[in-house]
C-alpha cells in the first residue's frame, strides 16, 4: 500500500469517500460506477434494517411463491429482491439485472434510466437460515454492457452471460453480528462495517488477503457419500493434516467471508446422482463467479474442480456449478486429485 491512493485509504473512512479516492485512478470515470455502488449500499442498509427487526414484523417465513430453481421463496427473499431491483433500476446506472429470484432478466425499459452497467444478484443468500437468526447476505457482480455500445439500444441476455473474468467489480453484504460490505474492482479487496448510529459503511478491512495453512473446512458433510472420489479424498487429507478446524453455517457468503479472513476452503461439490444437484447447488452467475473473483483478488482460488470458475462461460442465466473456494493450496489439491481421477478413468 505504498501508492498515493492507498495511503489515503485509512480505516474508518466512509464508503462514499473511499469510492471517490479509488476512482481517481480512472480519469475516464463518469461517476456512474460510484452511483451504482452507492445504490447497492443503500439497498443493503434497507435490508439490514429489516433483518435486524425481522422477528418483530411480518417478514419471516415462507411465501407462497416458488423460484426458477424450484425453491419455495422466503418472504425476505422477495423483499430483498424488490429492494435491490428497485434501487438499481431507478438510480443504479445499469441496463439489465439478472436476479436469482427472477426467471428472466429485467431490462431497464426507460432509455433515460439506462446506464452502461450490467448486474447479477443473489438478493438473499442463506434463505434456510432466515428464521433462525443466523447470518444471511446479498451477493452481486457488475459487468459492462457488451451487446451494443451506448445505452440507446436496450440490453439483452448476452450482456448477462459473461464469464467472471470480465467482472468490473464484485461484492457482497453480510447481515450478521454486524452488517459488512466487501467489494473489489480487481485489485484490493475492501471490507466496510455498517455503523448503525450514523447509517454509514466505514472501512474496516483495507486490504483482505486469505491466509495459507490455517483456517476452516466448510462444507455440508451430510452429502459426503454423494461426492466424487477426489472430493472425498481431499476432505480426508485436509482433516488428517491437523491444520484446520470445521465450520459450516449454510449461508455461502457467511462461510466464504469467514474463510476469506481466516483461511481454509468452502466447498459445495457436485452430487452426480442427485437430480437437481448434478452440478451442485450454487449458481454460477449469482454466487460462484462473484466470490471467485473476490477470492482470486485476495490471493486465493475459486474452481469447479477442473477449471477456474471465472473462466466458465455461462450458457444459461441460472446455470449451477460445483464450487471450491479457498486458499490456493487447498483448491489446488482438489484440482490435482480431479486430474488424477480423470486420467485413471
Ligand atoms: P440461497 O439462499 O441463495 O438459495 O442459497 C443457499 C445456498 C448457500 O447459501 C449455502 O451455501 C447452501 O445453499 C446451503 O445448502 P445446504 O443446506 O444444502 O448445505
Ligand atoms: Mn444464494
Ligand atoms: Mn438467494
Amino acid at each position: 500500500m505504498n501508492d498515493p491512493v492507498s495511503r489515503e485509504i485509512k480505516k474508518g473512512i466512509d464508503l462514499r469517500r473511499h469510492i471517490a479516492i479509488t476512482q481517481r485512478d480512472y480519469p475516464q470515470a463518469t461517476g456512474e460506477f460510484s452511483q451504482l455502488l452507492g445504490q447497492i449500499a443503500l439497498a443493503g442498509k434497507i435490508v439490514s434494517r429489516e433483518v435486524n427487526r425481522a422477528g418483530l414484523g411480518d417478514i419471516l417465513g415462507k411465501s407462497k411463491e416458488e423460484n426458477i430453481h424450484g425453491e419455495r421463496q422466503a418472504r425476505l427473499d422477495l423483499y430483498a429482491n424488490a429492494v435491490f431491483t428497485r434501487a438499481l433500476i431507478h438510480n443504479g446506472g445499469i441496463c439489465i439485472i439478472g436476479s436469482e429470484e427472477e426467471s428472466d432478466p429485467i431490462a431497464v425499459r426507460q432509455p433515460e434510466l439506462r446506464g452502461k452497467y450490467v448486474i447479477t444478484i443473489d438478493p438473499l443468500d442463506g434463505s434456510s437460515n432466515i428464521d433462525y437468526n443466523a447470518s444471511i447476505g446479498t451477493i452481486f457482480g457488475i459487468y459492462r454492457k457488451i451487446s451494443s455500445p451506448g445505452t440507446e439500444k436496450s440490453a439483452n441476455l448476452a450482456d448477462l452471460l459473461q464469464p467472471g473474468r470480465d467482472l468490473v467489480a464484485a461484492g457482497y453484504i453480510i447481515y450478521g453480528a454486524s452488517t459488512v460490505m466487501v467489494y473489489t474492482t480487481g485489485q484490493h479487496v475492501y471490507g466496510f462495517t455498517l455503523d448503525n448510529s450514523i447509517g454509514e459503511f466505514l472501512l474496516s478491512y483495507p486490504n483482505i488477503k486469505i491466509p495459507e495453512n490455517e483456517g476452516y473446512l466448510s462444507f455440508n458433510e451430510s452429502y459426503f457419500s454423494n461426492w466424487d472420489k477426489p472430493v472425498q479424498q481431499a476432505v480426508k487429507e485436509f482433516r488428517e493434516s491437523g491444520l484446520y478446524s470445521s465450520r459450516y453455517i449454510g449461508t455461502m457468503v457467511a462461510d466464504f467471508h469467514r474463510n476469506l479472513l481466516a483461511g481454509g476452503i468452502f466447498m459445495y461439490p457436485a452430487e452426480r446422482d442427485v437430480p437437481g444437484k448434478r452440478q451442485g447447488k450454487l449458481r454460477l452467475l449469482y454466487e460462484a463467479a462473484p466470490v471467485s473473483f473476490i477470492i482470486e483478488n485476495a490471493g486465493g482460488a475459486g474452481s469447479d474442480g477442473f477449471e477456474r470458475i471465472v473462466n466458465k462461460q455461462p450458457e444459461n442465466l441460472h446455470d449451477k456449478t460445483p464450487l471450491f473456494a479457498g486458499s490456493k493450496k487447498l483448491v489446488g489439491r482438489v484440482e490435482e486429485l480431479y486430474r488424477d481421477w480423470s486420467e485413471d478413468s
